[in-house]
């Protein structure tokens, strides 16, 4: 079989491998990484019930001895009641030191995984088992770990990088079109930011799923070796997010992640000419139909700039908005806030 391994240079330095089918092999991609150790696999209802038999037996066949905690699927369950229960479980398994956790399903499981294995006895060692095209391009590589609290999403964290990554695309297969289509916002991100070949590649559909995974996986470990803390350039990988993120917190979570990036792109692309860069708000807005994203907002710009307030990224009184030069290249432009409710009101 063809796999891609994508290398990644940071506190801890560990290969993405991706590959329809690799899943077989992830016991032995394990194996000299972690040793002879016990995993705990972290997974959630959806993935279970299609995939949890078949992980556990390949565990198992490579010589592992696992156990296995299933939360319920769905953004809810990434919060502190999770987190604990699942540590909790950990102990309860006597999980030591040179054990590890294995996250296997999508961003919820991932962030929650990494999470869990960075507290567990001050660090253990995790695996990141991608079941979502979102998790696959984006939470799975870069070591950001994270739970949810009433005062917002994402609020509690760490970066803590993974030992490995084991992508198998084929287990992609079963998603539901939209949780699939949210996972395409995020592959068009990375065409705008930093690569105007494969933006011209997600022309043809349907994009071939390996190469352009792994296309994705190379631009974030790319950006993701130069700023592993999030203190400059990977601000770039939040190309439409300020602006999703607001729209994802107005709709109470209804509207998901890859939509609310969707509309975030086009607000993004729609300010850049006001700001004296070029215009791409057309063809991108062209592209994202293409794939049925209905790239209107739903909130009036005042509703847009009142969420922008709370955003955690907020410095002082400026936000800083990725903007495109043209597709392929987008700047971080820090804009102050007064300025940016003039913009939003001109866009929307
Ligand atoms: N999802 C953006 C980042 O990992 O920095």
């Amino acid at each position: 079989m063809k796999y891609s391994t994508i290398h990644v240079e940071a506190s801890r330095s560990y290969d993405i491998v991706i590959g329809r089918g690799i899943l077989a092999e992830l016991g032995g991609l394990m194996r000299p990484l972690l040793g002879d150790c016990r995993l705990a696999v972290l997974t959630d209802s959806n993935v279970d019930a299609l995939y949890g038999t078949i992980i556990m037996e390949h565990l198992q066949h490579a010589g592992y001895k696992a156990c296995k905690y299933v939360i319920p699927a769905g953004e809810a369950s990434k919060c502190a009641e999770s987190l604990l229960s699942f540590l909790n479980f950990m102990a309860g398994e006597q999980l030591t030191r040179s054990d590890a956790v294995v996250a296997f399903g999508g961003g919820v499981v991932g962030d929650l995984g990494g999470l869990s294995a960075s507290l567990y006895l001050r660090g253990v060692k995790y695996v990141q088992v991608p079941t979502t095209l979102l998790a696959a391009v984006d939470s799975s590589v870069g070591g950001k770990t994270a739970i949810d609290i009433p005062a917002g999403k994402n609020l509690v964290g760490s970066f803590y990088q993974p030992s490995l990554v084991c992508c198998d695309t084929a287990l992609m297969d079963t998603l539901p079109k939209e949780i699939y289509r949210d996972g395409c916002a995020e592959v068009i991100k990375y065409g705008v930011i930093l690569d105007s070949e494969l933006y011209k590649k997600l022309h043809t559909l349907p994009f071939d799923r390996e190469a352009v995974v792994a296309r994705c996986v190379e631009i974030k470990r790319d950006v993701v070796q130069q700023d592993e803390f999030d203190n400059g350039i990977r601000g770039l990988l939040n190309f439409g997010h300020t602006f999703g993120h607001a729209i994802e917190k107005l709709s109470n979570f209804g509207i998901s992640h890859g939509e609310a990036v969707a509309k975030g792109m086009v607000i993004a692309a729609r300010i850049a000419p006001l700001c004296g860069l070029c215009d791409i708000a057309d063809e991108l807005s062209a592209l994202l139909a293409e794939y049925g994203f209905d790239i209107t907002s739903p909130y009036s710009a005042e509703e847009i700039y009142n969420a922008l307030l709370t955003d955690k990224k907020r410095r002082g009184g400026t936000i800083s908005v990725v903007l495109p030069h043209s597709v392929g290249d987008c700047t971080l432009v820090p804009l102050p806030v007064e300025e940016l409710k003039d913009l939003l009101q001109k866009v929307i």
